[in-house]
């Protein structure tokens, strides 16, 4: 029980595919889910995978703030914090979104990354239980994004176009330009 360093993005086990929990209910795997509920307090983060603390194991964690509903037109609701493991996600139509990211592995930088809009994802939680939701706009992104981690995929791998990718303060900048043009 106790924050953990977050490795950042160069660190090899960033881009290893993460292993499959065998039993949710060892008690490795629950310490491991406090250590992770600890560092993303800390860190003042929406999710975290577990490679983001150098445990190369098919675990994440997400939650919802209420107050990210305002970025999308057509957002889902707030959710609660929620542990999802050995995650499959599937794609709900072929409606594609592109909005910026940022990860906690990659520090003061952002990104324009397109995720599928609507997703089903399914896996088993903290008491091993397996469970299936639906998700859209934020919610989607964020599940789409953790779940990269646990295949050696971070979101600067998924830009496009490399004008697209900085340094958060200067993108906000460039944006406020636009907004006033
Ligand atoms: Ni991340």
């Amino acid at each position: 029980m106790a924050i953990q360093d977050v490795i950042r993005m160069g660190h090899s086990t960033l881009l290893k595919r993460a292993e499959e929990v065998s039993d949710p209910k060892n008690p490795e795997i629950q310490a491991l889910l406090e250590d992770m509920y600890d560092t993303l307090e800390e860190q003042q983060g929406v999710g975290l995978a577990a490679p983001q603390i150098n445990v190369s194991k098919r675990v994440v964690i997400f939650y919802v703030p209420s107050d990210r509903q305002e970025t999308y037109e057509d957002a889902d609701e707030e959710v609660p914090m929620t542990v999802l493991i050995n995650p499959v996600i599937e794609p709900i139509g072929d409606e594609i979104e592109e909005s910026f990211e940022a990860c906690l592995s990659v520090p003061g930088m952002s990104g324009l990354v397109a995720r599928w809009a609507n997703i089903r994802y399914s896996g088993l939680d903290k008491d091993g239980k397996p469970f299936e939701r639906e998700a859209k706009g934020f919610h989607a992104r964020v599940v789409q994004h953790e779940c990269d981690h646990l295949d050696g995929v971070l979101y600067p791998m998924r830009v496009e176009d490399i004008r697209d990718f900085g340094f958060s303060e200067e993108l906000r900048d460039s944006f406020m330009e636009e907004d006033e043009a």
